[in-house]
């Protein structure tokens, strides 16, 4: 007892965002975020969240911190959902203290919901003294943000839907080096998006559209695995951008409709299709946001991103390569 009384109920982990190949867009069920259909995803070594939690008997109130800012909001209410889910399963009941820090802009399409959540989950469970499995993890980190899940795995991932809570989880396609791609994350927006992905989840089971989408998945996520897995990387991205533009169809489509391009993203999307015929392979994609991640072959990427930077209506690029998983960090932010 003395020992547990010494001992320090502190974690910090590290997370990245992830860029999905194929979108998890509809929740089947809301609460539990059990999506309708299975994603497919690459993490990313440059969208980084490192988030330190403590459980401490001594903690009046619940204090959660994301880039130097006290939370008070919505996103409050969400990251202690999940501390609560941790509460319950470790029998801690103290008052807790989350901080949180990004590397890129929140919110702005960069999928911070996912590095954010993912990074929670293990720290969290490892400062209340829970043993997860990477199963068990991605499962948690699913409950804060759908896109959460793939986050923990190493390299590339996918989700299966599942038929319920304990089957709907990430598991590993490839590792991170399989693959020698790039993701330069476009950026022609980077404050907060007016529209979140939840909301878009919402709205988009009630699209005569969505039924249609539904049945093309199954075949183009085994033909995009495939590809992944053979390295056919035209094949590939042929099927990445058919399946960007079927997510923002059905987001165009919804009621209300939902318009998360703007501008600069077309530009972007004229330029990479424009650097194809000059014959350098380039596919774009994008998640909830105006953002564009332009996927290419490592060699490629330098020259790319030099061509991308020329278009007046980009802020800046974050070139990133396939990426380990959640893992946890000595070094905590307080
Ligand atoms: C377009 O995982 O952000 O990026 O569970 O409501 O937090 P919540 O949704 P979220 O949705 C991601 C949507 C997407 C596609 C994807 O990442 O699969």
């Amino acid at each position: 007892m003395a020992s547990s009384y010494k001992k320090i109920y502190k974690a910090t982990a590290v997370s990245p965002a992830n860029i999905a190949f194929i979108k998890f867009w509809g929740k089947k069920n809301p609460k539990r975020n059990i999506p309708f259909n299975d994603s497919i995803s690459m993490n990313l070594s440059n969208c980084i969240t490192t988030t330190t939690v403590e459980f401490n008997p001594r903690f009046r109130s619940d204090r959660v911190i994301l880039d130097g800012r006290e939370l008070k909001d919505e996103k409050k209410f969400r990251v202690l959902k999940m501390i609560d889910l941790v509460r319950e399963k470790s029998n801690i009941p103290w008052g807790v203290k989350v901080e949180s820090k990004n590397n890129f802009p929140s919110d702005a399409g960069i999928a911070s919901s996912a590095s954010g959540f993912s990074a929670l989950a293990l720290s969290a469970s490892v400062a209340a003294g829970l043993n997860l499995s990477l199963k068990e993890l991605s499962i948690l980190a699913r409950f804060g943000s759908g896109s959460a899940s793939r986050s923990v795995i190493d390299g590339f991932a996918q989700w299966n839907k599942g038929k319920n809570s304990n089957s709907s989880y990430a598991i590993q396609i490839a590792p991170p080096e399989h693959w020698d791609v790039r993701d330069i994350v476009v950026v022609v927006e980077a404050e907060k998006k007016k529209k979140s992905s939840t909301e878009g989840h919402t709205v988009a089971p009630k699209n005569p559209f969505f039924t249609v989408r539904q049945k093309l998945l199954s075949k183009r996520i085994r033909n995009i695995k495939n590809a992944l897995l053979k390295k056919n990387f035209k094949k590939f991205g042929e099927l990445l951008e058919e399946e960007a533009i079927e997510l923002h169809i059905i987001a165009m489509t919804s009621k209300p409709p939902i318009f998360y391009w703007n501008k600069g993203t077309i530009e972007v999307i004229n330029k990479v299709r424009e650097i194809r015929e000059k014959g350098i392979l380039a596919y774009f994609t994008m998640d909830a946001g105006p953002n564009v991640h332009v996927i290419c072959i490592a060699k490629d990427a330098k020259i790319l991103n030099r061509k991308l930077r020329r278009i007046p209506e980009i802020l800046f690029t974050i070139i990133n390569k396939p990426s380990v998983g959640t893992h946890l960090l000595k070094k905590h932010l307080f």
